[in-house]
């Protein structure tokens, strides 16, 4: 628990320098790691990019794997979650795009391309480190309530509350908010050799307090990270409220 967001955000840019450094990637050994979108990891990754500058941190040897793409909006509009992570962090930092993956809302089969996805993750080895945010319904990912916590990455349609959360970012239209996603699954998250969850703020407390104060439940799918041998969950002190 950390004061404010802002800490929240150092906190989990100076995590990320030390497993690297700890890691010591390089040409035969790639740091594997999972991303999400969002305003919360903003900060985030404002902070990476300042390291970047100041050269304590190289992504040169780092692979991603994005959480979750819409379904059916063009790559290059501004609130695709591919234009997002370009925009606010890949293309500040040393990665090679080569080395970024999104998932393709736009494939012309949408379940191939989350089987392929599965697939790439598994064929390099794993995530080393899987960042994630939370929606108020407590998703991870777009793994809306009611997702199987056994799930892999699939096509989701999304919550009514999550199209109204989202609106904001779509001149707070709700008919122009994507209905459907490709999210990575809770297993797929579950499968990561670490998770870290940022939260901040009072509107996630009640979510904060279902993942970790009550039983595990699909209809709140970031409770289930109680069974992940190695998450931590980075939350600022409007996030605790309900605890
Ligand atoms: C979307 C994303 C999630 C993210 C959530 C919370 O639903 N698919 O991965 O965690 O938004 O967003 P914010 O950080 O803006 O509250």
């Amino acid at each position: 628990i950390l004061d404010n967001y802002n800490d929240v955000s150092e906190f989990a840019a100076k995590y990320l320098c030390r497993k690297l450094r700890d890691f010591n990637p390089g040409p035969d050994n790639y740091f594997t790691l999972g991303l999400p979108t969002g305003s919360t990891p903003l900060g985030l990754y404002r902070q990476l990019i300042e390291y970047h500058k100041q050269g304590k941190i190289s992504f040169q040897y780092v692979r991603t794997f994005n959480m979750d793409e819409y379904v059916g909006l063009p790559r290059d509009h501004p609130e695709s979650y591919h234009s997002f992570m370009f925009n606010n962090f890949f293309r500040h930092i040393d990665i090679d795009p080569k080395n970024v993956h999104i998932l393709d809302g736009n494939a012309t089969d949408l379940e191939a391309e989350c089987d392929a996805y599965e697939q790439k993750i598994k064929d390099v080895g794993g995530i080393d480190l899987f960042f994630g945010g939370i929606g108020p319904d407590g998703h991870v990912a777009f793994n809306e309530p009611g997702s199987s916590l056994a799930s892999r990455t699939r096509i989701k349609t999304l919550a009514q509350d999550t199209i109204i959360a989202n609106a904001r970012f779509f001149d707070n239209d709700v008919t122009k908010v994507p209905k459907q996603a490709l999210t990575v699954g809770v297993a797929t998250i579950m499968d990561a050799r670490e998770v870290v969850i940022l939260i901040n703020g009072a509107h996630k407390a009640y979510a904060l307090h279902k993942a970790i104060e009550e039983g595990t439940s699909h209809m709140w799918t970031l409770s289930a990270f109680q069974f992940h041998p190695k998450t931590m969950f980075v939350v600022d002190e409007d996030a605790t409220l309900e605890l």
